[in-house]
């Protein structure tokens, strides 16, 4: 348990290193925020393969371990960065959300004027952000930036891929949301500031940060990232794979935690219903791993299916 972005400084990494010498592929079967699969494809010289149940997880995995050749940061944000910044200025709603903004009254006003603001007609009606979250987890402008940034993906497979690895970590580091984005922050006495910080911070700058970091890393064999079951995703691999295992341990399903990020990822999302913005619950991900009565039987099936298999599997949690 814990931040595997940490661990890896401290012995995972040297661990991952030296038992990858024999293996002709790393498998990273629930790669969350991937940053395992990134340590491997950019650092181990072998082919990553990653996969778990949420979609935004398969995008940041997807990001640097499918690309074999690092991008001009400065190339990318002048064909996304600037053309977002642009189009916000277009969009529906902008120069009321700037007007607020830039009068930014007391927390508790703010935001019953904001969630008005994005409830009300003057957006567009196809602003996922704007619709879904805006007035909750994002003030109305940080909404329309977030917006702007899907609208204006590039075209291209890999810069697009960036692209939108870098809007799903503007947003995670925009949210107002403790952590992460069970429920958005009130305005009350003791969270309000918090929902006033993380309001007043600019997702393109982040989402800028992002690309600097993104752009020149890069596998250095080409992989794959996919949305799938671990338990199922096993049943195809090798006795030549390392399979690194990190499954959830929590009784609380991730998706969550992470649906706003979902939904980024997706492009689309159903009627949200209480105050955490939930979208529908047929459209979260479900995982066995986090049932109280399933997740032995889960883990189980998944060592037996690897000890089939004969992968080689280093499990994080004992
Ligand atoms: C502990 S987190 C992984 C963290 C990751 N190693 C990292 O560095 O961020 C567990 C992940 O498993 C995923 N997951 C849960 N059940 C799964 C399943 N049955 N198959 C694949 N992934 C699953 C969750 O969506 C979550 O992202």
């Amino acid at each position: 348990m814990g931040s595997k972005r940490v661990m890896l400084q401290n012995g995972l990494g040297k661990l991952l290193r030296s038992e990858s010498l024999s293996a002709d592929r790393i498998v990273d079967l629930f790669c969350g925020a991937a940053s395992v699969s990134w340590f491997a494809a950019t650092e181990l010289n072998k082919t990553v393969a990653a996969f778990d149940l949420q979609e935004y997880a398969a995008v940041l995995a997807g990001a640097i371990v499918r690309r074999t050749r690092s991008l001009n940061p400065r190339t990318v944000v002048d064909e996304w960065i600037v053309p977002a910044k642009k189009a916000c200025r277009r969009m529906a709603g902008w120069n009321d959300a700037s007007k607020l903004d830039r009068k930014a009254p007391n927390t508790a006003t703010w935001r019953k004027r904001s969630q008005e603001l994005c409830d009300s007609n003057i957006g567009a009606v196809d602003s996922l952000v704007w619709c879904k979250y805006g007035g909750h987890y994002f003030s109305p402008t940080q909404a329309i930036a977030l917006d702007a940034m899907l609208k204006t993906l590039p075209n291209k497979k890999e810069r697009r891929d960036i692209c939108l690895a870098s809007t799903i970590i503007a947003a995670s580091l925009c949210a107002a949301s403790p952590g992460h984005t069970a429920q958005p922050f009130k305005a009350t006495r003791t969270a309000g500031r918090y929902l006033r910080e993380a309001w007043k911070r600019d997702p393109f700058t982040y989402a800028q940060q992002a690309v600097e970091k993104l752009c020149p890393l890069h596998a250095t064999k080409r992989g794959q990232a996919h949305v799938a079951d671990a338990n199922e995703a096993a049943k195809t691999l090798s006795a030549n794979d390392l399979v690194f295992l990190d499954p959830p341990y929590s009784g609380v399903h991730y998706s969550r935690f992470y649906h706003v990020l979902e939904t980024i990822a997706r492009g689309y999302c159903g009627a949200v219903e209480g105050v955490g913005r939930y979208p529908p619950a047929l459209e979260r991900p479900n995982s066995a791993y986090s049932r109280k009565g399933k997740s032995s039987e889960a883990m189980n099936n998944l060592l037996a299916t690897l000890a089939d298999r004969r992968c080689n599997t280093n499990p994080s949690q004992e």
